[in-house]
């Protein structure tokens, strides 16, 4: 439809049919089944002929159903209006791909673009025409359970993921492209920074570093062409993100250009009641159409007060008709109107979700996203026992014990039509590879619980752990203690499993630990583990990619996106901290520095931190000059040697240090990263463009903009084990 007759639509409608438009209800509304229909219409206080009006529908999917409510919908509107189906495709539809901080993990945004695109395929076909990711809000707690959603702690890895995500998830003609859906970028703003990392606790922080830090992700992800956005369920700057005007009015749309539909978190416009900033559904409603919100998702503020407050004079229509105008042109972008069905097809369905071309795609993101964290004495890959390849013929013998190693809970949170039993477990994967890699595998038979071992599970883990030459333990957290609604104050790992830890190590010193989290845990207590693999939540295909690492099928190349503390104590720790007036420069007995006494300053694993079963020897870096300026951007040059006899992907991460600024800046900030990939003994020169604008900051006017003057730059393997800085100058 052209833009006129979508006008001539808005002016068809009746305000109540409008208003419709503005709200969003879950799938359950439109259930065959009229008692799961009736329990959440008279929870919500919907009635039946409300729902005729309504706009969109949340988290629902399959072809059948969808197309079942769709033909529903549109008999049912007078102007039969498509409705449209949304739903949390967060890491894959069915095919389930590791957790979003170990795409980011893997350090590559083409890895993230091929994701987005198989979830965007395996939804379309279930009738889907939006998924509500990207989740871009930077995480530096790893106490808040969404870090899991994130890619991480840094701003600039963060917003290429997110324009990669989105492009995946959207290609490049959506109204065309039947296989793609749009995206939602999520959760605007700063969701990541809840004080303590309790969920939906209070945000504060300046507005400075607000835009300094946190809004890079989603400017990127917006300025990719998201169609939509979402609130955030916290405050910021004492105004919940929900009826925040500054947030979306000035800064999302005003500034940045953003024309498409912002869309409320769950019932977030009814808890501006809760956060204390309306009396009643009809200030939350106000409150939010003011701030430029077009779709009210499960509560009924719009539903039930819009049309009083447009009576009364206190909301003008015009703010009404220019959300429903965008809601109109979302779906019209989607081709809804002359497409209702759009991709939603139930032959399609069958044939491609979960199809074998979508798992082996899934292997291949969970390969590159698992994080080697520890090798000692070459424990790793497991068919070269200690250094020593196995003699052919004489297979080397591996325990696997532990709660995760016949687990199917290695899915993670947030994975939409993901079935743990589809997924490839530990046993299953390792054993699979077992024979060809020489390994005779012993796998702990008695159930092993993640909070509780008991003595029969522990007397077997230590008999296996006699017998075997190598032990792999794998240990972790539960999908459900990361994602929504779970955040931590002890991120260790749980004490039984610890225990469990100390047992095998008793028994054989040769321990390899994997483990699965949707978070950076204080992994301390493992510490004398000889090798520990990061292998967060996998996915689908979850037990295939670890057995790849642990095997040497797959040489590891992930690095981690967000810092290991030490302890929980710690936390945040972040690598881009900004400078203190009394830096502690590691000097024994300093005392009035910033420090504590008892525990380091630094990550246990730093971001950008991973091994390979390669070593990689960088050069020192060069600059093509000693100063730079808005016309002539620096080249900076390092060699990159793999100086080993296996063939590996490392990433080279450029850091710079602004030495100078008009406010405090970072210690460090990543400007730029390569993966390269090296054969045994390769030398390759990586380059970086270093950029006036890439140095831009926010200053204490809020402006964006370089000084002049100093900056160090530094490249190397991660955020720690960086080059001399060499210093240049911006003229
Ligand atoms: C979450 C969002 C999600 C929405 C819809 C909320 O509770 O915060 O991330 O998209 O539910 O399921």
């Amino acid at each position: 439809m052209r833009h006129q007759q979508l006008a001539d639509l808005l002016a068809q409608m009746t305000l109540d049919e409008k208003i419709g438009q503005l709200t969003q209800v879950s799938g359950d509304f439109f259930s065959d089944d009229a008692e799961e229909r009736t329990g959440p219409m008279t929870q919500l206080g919907i009635a039946d002929e409300e729902l005729a009006n309504v706009g969109t529908v949340l988290n629902i999917a399959g072809a059948a159903q969808c197309r079942r409510i769709q033909i529903a919908a549109m008999q049912r509107h007078r102007l039969h209006i498509p409705t449209m189906f949304m739903s949390d495709v967060i890491h894959g539809y069915e095919t389930i791909f590791p957790i979003p901080l170990a795409l980011g993990s893997s350090w590559s945004p083409a890895a993230a673009q091929r994701m987005a695109k198989v979830a965007a395929c395996e939804s379309s076909v279930a009738g889907l025409s939006l998924t509500f990711s990207p989740m871009v809000d930077l995480v530096r707690d790893p106490r808040w359970g969404r870090v899991m959603e994130s890619t991480g702690e840094d701003p600039y890895l963060n917003a290429r993921m997110a324009e990669a995500l989105v492009h995946g998830y959207q290609g490049d003609d959506l109204l065309h492209d039947i296989d793609r859906v749009a995206a939602c970028v999520k959760h605007f703003a700063a969701y990541g920074a809840v004080a303590g990392g309790r969920e939906y606790n209070t945000v504060d922080m300046s507005e400075r570093l607000l835009r300094d830090m946190y809004l890079p992700g989603y400017r990127a992800a917006v300025a990719a062409g998201a169609k939509t956005v979402m609130t955030s369920f916290n405050t910021v700057d004492g105004v919940p993100a929900t009826g925040n005007r500054h947030l979306f009015r000035d800064i999302l749309r005003g500034e940045w250009g953003f024309d498409g539909v912002v869309i409320s978190d769950f019932n977030a416009v009814r808890e501006l009641i809760a956060h204390g900033v309306a009396e009643d559904d009809r200030a939350a409603a106000r409150l939010a159409i003011e701030a430029s919100v077009d779709i009210e998702m499960m509560s009924v503020c719009y539903l039930h007060s819009l049309a009083e407050l447009v009576a009364s004079g206190e909301v003008d229509v015009s703010l009404i008709d220019e959300a429903v105008m965008r809601v109109l042109m979302l779906k019209n972008d989607l081709g809804l109107f002359e497409h209702p069905f759009r991709g939603m097809d139930e032959a399609r369905e069958r044939q491609l979700i979960g199809c074998v071309e979508h798992r082996a795609e899934a292997r291949r993101i969970a390969d590159c996203s698992i994080v080697l964290l520890k090798n000692e004495r070459g424990m790793l890959p497991l068919g070269c026992e200690r250094g020593v390849e196995s003699v052919a013929g004489s297979a080397i013998t591996v325990a696997l014990v532990g709660p995760l190693a016949r687990s199917h809970d290695v899915l993670g949170a947030w994975s939409f039509k993901g079935r743990p039993q589809d997924a490839v477990s530990m046993a299953d994967g390792m054993q699979r590879m077992a024979a060809e890699h020489g390994v005779n595998l012993l796998v702990a038979q008695q159930e092993c619980d993640y909070f509780e071992t008991s003595q029969a599970a522990i007397d077997e883990a230590v008999e296996l752990s006699h017998r075997a030459g190598t032990v792999v333990l794998a240990l972790g957290e539960t999908s459900a203690m990361t994602g929504e609604a779970s955040s931590r104050t002890n991120i260790a790992l749980p004490q039984a499993q610890i225990e469990l830890f100390n047992a095998v190590k008793a028994a054989n010193a040769h321990v390899v630990v994997v483990v699965f989290n949707g978070r950076p845990l204080d992994l301390g207590a493992i510490g004398d583990a000889e090798a520990i693999v990061e292998a967060w939540f996998p996915g689908s295909e979850a037990g295939s990619a670890v057995a790849d690492v642990l095997y040497g099928a797959v040489n590891p190349s992930g690095r981690l996106s967000m810092s290991f503390p030490q302890n929980v104590g710690q936390v945040p720790v972040y690598y881009n901290a900004e400078s203190t007036g009394r830096p502690y420069e590691g000097a024994p007995g300093e005392k009035y520095v910033s420090k504590y006494l008892d525990a380091s300053n630094y990550a246990r694993y730093p971001f950008g931190f991973g091994l390979s079963y390669s070593s990689f020897v960088y050069g020192a870096p060069s600059v093509s000059s000693a100063t730079f300026d808005a016309e002539h951007a620096l080249d900076i040059t390092v060699a990159v040697t793999n100086d080993s006899d296996i063939a590996g992907t490392e990433t080279v991460q450029c850091y710079v240090r602004d030495r100078v600024g008009q406010v405090v800046r970072p210690v460090k900030q990543l400007k730029g990263f390569e993966q390269i990939e090296l054969a045994a003994h390769e030398t390759r020169t990586v380059h970086f463009s270093l950029r006036e604008s890439d140095v831009r900051y926010v200053h204490a006017d809020l402006g964006e903009r370089s000084d002049p003057g100093a900056f160090d730059i530094m490249v190397g393997p991660n955020s720690r084990d960086l080059s001399t800085p060499l210093c240049v100058t911006l003229v």
